[in-house]
């Protein structure tokens, strides 16, 4: 294997690259299980999962068998003909969406996604306006940015993000009741902000938003690109309120590792997007789609939405039970859990304590570390942290 230096590739990445993101100075050969090998020669139990995409860890030797033998078929073929995988994958995907939910069109990442489902939403009302909770995260185009209620991220693209775009404070049931009206395609909201620092609001908020929709005729979406596919201990997040959305967008996880999103909704819904109306050249192609079929297969096989709900349980439990004024709070669902520090120099320090002994988390919203690690992750490794958290701030 050529092995460069993370010097080197440091060097070709500066020369290169756009330096649009803010990189540690870490680079990886190969992974297997949660282990990712890096060309330092070191070893990271990884718990950030390529940002909760890698649920069946690295190198899931079925998984890799199904993508292998996928590649030697057909690796794309147009959606000008019928594609037998993405049919597979969408009947595999009603399988596991509330029952009526039954009609999927594939993108190629998560904003993609929000991107066809507001578009489907707004062809389905015949109206205009979004609506989506403030501190929100749903990807960085131009209909996904201008819900995403985040000055930071919007900040410079505005000609880009119409005046389609309004806002709530997340949890705030009087403010979604005042805001939605007749002129409201949508209201998107993801059942856990990730990005926003793995926040979490009462059950009765996602019932409120159901009920306000279905009174003023909008569609509820739920952006599940985070919290879909098991990583909340449910299949939805959203399943965790016992709300049906109308619409259900998912990516990162579905495909175990390949760009895939994906807009479910009922037959009725989407009925509105006929031919013409939106549609992507690589959405839903035979790789992809083997790749989303195999990781529905094994996580089903492995049993390991239950798994991402008992283990994070557990966790949160071993992580609450740390008493130290450094830690603010612990929150979340099955393995998305939010470790709220008390400053951001905190949760930066807890970051660094755990890489330096082999172990990768990551810091959204300042002063929260995130876990999100694949969901075959085991008990001593999910120990590891917990005692290297306690080392970090006792
Ligand atoms: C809830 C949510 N929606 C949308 C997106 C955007 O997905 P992508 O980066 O695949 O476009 C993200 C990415 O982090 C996300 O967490």
């Amino acid at each position: 294997m050529n092995q460069m230096s993370i010097e080197e590739i440091k060097e070709k990445t500066s020369k290169y690259l756009f330096q649009n993101y803010g990189r540690a100075d870490l680079a990886f050969t190969h992974g297997k299980g949660c282990i990712l090998y890096g060309h330092d020669g070191r070893e990271y139990l990884d718990l950030v999962a390529g940002i909760a995409v890698n649920a069946l860890g690295y190198a899931h030797p079925e998984w890799t068998a199904a993508v292998q033998a996928q590649v030697g078929r057909m690796v794309h073929v147009s959606n000008l003909f019928l594609v037998k995988e993405q049919a597979d994958l969408a009947e595999r995907i009603a399988s596991i969406t509330p029952s009526g939910m039954d009609r999927t069109l594939f993108a190629n990442s998560g904003a993609e996604a929000n991107e066809g489902a507001l578009k489907t939403a707004v062809r389905y009302t015949g109206r205009g306006k979004v609506l989506s909770a403030l501190n929100g995260f749903h990807g960085r185009t131009s209909a996904s940015l201008g819900a995403t209620g985040q000055e930071k991220y919007q900040k410079s693209f505005e000609p880009l993000i119409s005046g389609a775009y309004g806002y709530f404070p997340f949890g705030d049931c009087e403010k979604v009741k005042e805001m939605v009206d007749g002129d409201t395609a949508a209201v998107m909201v993801e059942p856990v902000q990730g990005e926003g620092g793995v926040r979490t609001v009462p059950a009765e908020f996602f019932k409120t938003v159901r009920d306000v929709c279905t009174d003023k005729g909008a569609l509820m979406v739920c952006d599940e690109v985070q919290t879909g596919i098991g990583r909340t201990g449910e299949w939805y997040g959203i399943q965790n309120f016992g709300v049906v959305p109308d619409i259900i967008t998912m990516a990162k996880a579905l495909g175990g590792g390949v760009p895939i999103g994906a807009i479910t909704t009922t037959a009725e819904i989407s009925s509105v997007m006929v031919p013409g109306t939106h549609g992507t050249t690589f959405g839903g192609n035979p790789l992809v789609s083997a790749a989303g079929c195999a990781t529905i297969d094994i996580m089903k096989k492995e049993g390991l939405v239950a798994h991402s709900k008992e283990m994070g349980a557990r966790w949160m439990n071993d992580l609450r039970g740390i008493s130290s004024p450094k830690i603010k709070d612990v929150r979340g669902y099955g393995l998305i859990i939010g470790v709220e520090m008390d400053s951001a120099e905190t949760a930066s320090h807890v970051q660094k304590y755990c890489r330096e002994n082999g172990v990768l988390v990551n810091v959204c919203h300042g002063n929260v570390v995130r876990l999100i690690p694949p969901l075959i992750l085991n008990d001593s490794q999910k120990d590891r942290f917990t005692s290297l958290l306690k080392e970090a701030v006792l």
